[in-house]
């Protein structure tokens, strides 16, 4: 009989997959209403030989299961801690994924460079709408009714009154307007022309328009200045060459040139031979727009400049598709 039960237990113990399982069966085989206690219960009907010889067997037996169960438990909660540590695993050779680091456009790199430079001379930061007025954009600039500059073609017109600033040569007056002298500012931003899309244009682009006004300014202090900018931008080696020309909101008025940056001078595939490269047109502003401005100019004198963005950093990044700016391509725009 003890036998028996030692048997069974042992097989149901072996197979027995969780504890609760195991539990079930310490209850059945050895708790209070179990087959073991059972056994030692009815022991008052058997004879005195018998009783020690069967209450010993039985004590063995249940000593037996007891030890089975415990070692059974250990294996169970041993495998249970086993597939936990498996189900938990960080595997830390795994390479991790890396956010991607945005950076700024190179227009925004040149841009914010050329501000910095500015800024250390004293120059504030001004600005102006894009969506202009015509006498902003060309009257109050001297640019008379009959100018090739307000052609349709050139221009795109809201209504008769209104165009997209063609330059931001509109902001001098802006300021002026508000502000008297001493001024010294500069003001970036976006012009339009209704140019077809090719490598050299576009009819979105940027402008960096420059303005001071103060007693007693001449061109030394025009040329004095420039040439500060440009060996800051382009390396103290850097020279400026100016060629006149005629602006209508400037005089006198010039364009200005750098000597190219790549050969010095000598002329290469970059200034096209040349040595120089054209990078801003200046001049000293026109009494006409000074006047206009309620600046009285038998009092104040100023000189004013507007620089192409784009130019300067298809320079500076050695870039030969005005394009590449404005067509958001990643594998472009990653190298900067
Ligand atoms: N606004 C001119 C242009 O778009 C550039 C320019 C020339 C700006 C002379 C100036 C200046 O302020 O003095 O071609």
């Amino acid at each position: 009989m003890l036998e028996k039960i030692k048997s069974e237990a042992s097989a149901a113990i072996e197979v027995a997959a969780d504890l609760k399982a195991l539990d079930d069966i310490r209850v059945k085989y050895l708790g209070k209403k179990g087959e073991i206690t059972a056994v030692l219960r009815g022991m008052g009907a058997l004879s005195a030989e018998e009783r020690p010889i069967v209450g010993a067997l039985a004590n063995t037996v249940r000593e037996e299961i007891e030890a089975l169960i415990t070692g059974k438990n250990e294996a169970l909660a041993a495998k249970a801690m086993e597939e936990k540590m498996a189900s938990e695993k960080i595997d830390v050779t795994i390479s991790s994924k890396r956010a991607v680091q945005g950076k700024l456009h190179p227009l925004s790199q040149v841009l914010s460079e050329i501000k910095d430079i500015f800024i250390g001379m004293g120059f504030s930061i001004a600005d102006g709408p894009d969506v202009e007025l015509d006498y902003y954009n060309f009257e109050a600039l001297n640019i008379p009714k009959n100018h090739p500059a307000r052609d349709t073609q050139d221009t795109f017109y809201i209504n008769d009154n209104v165009v997209l600033r063609t330059q931001t040569s509109p902001v001098q007056v802006r300021v002026m307007e508000k502000q008297k002298p001493p001024i010294r500012v500069i003001a970036p931003g976006r012009v339009y022309r209704s140019d077809a899309v090719d490598a050299t244009h576009s009819p979105l682009f940027h402008q960096i328009e420059g303005l001071v006004v103060d007693k007693g300014i001449t061109m030394g202090d025009l040329k004095g200045t420039l040439e500060t900018f440009v060996k800051a931008l382009y390396g103290e080696d850097a020279k400026v060459r100016f060629r006149p020309h005629h602006f209508p909101f400037t005089e006198p008025s010039a364009e200005v040139d750098v000597s190219c940056f790549v050969c010095g001078g000598e002329g290469c595939r970059v200034c096209k031979g040349e040595g120089w490269i054209e990078i801003l047109g200046a001049g000293m502003v026109h009494p006409k727009v000074l006047s206009g401005c309620g600046i009285d100019p038998e009092e104040y004198s100023g000189f004013a400049f507007g620089l192409g963005l784009e130019r300067v950093a298809m320079r500076r990044y050695d870039i030969d598709d005005l394009r590449l700016f404005f067509e958001n391509d990643l594998k472009f725009l990653k190298q900067f």
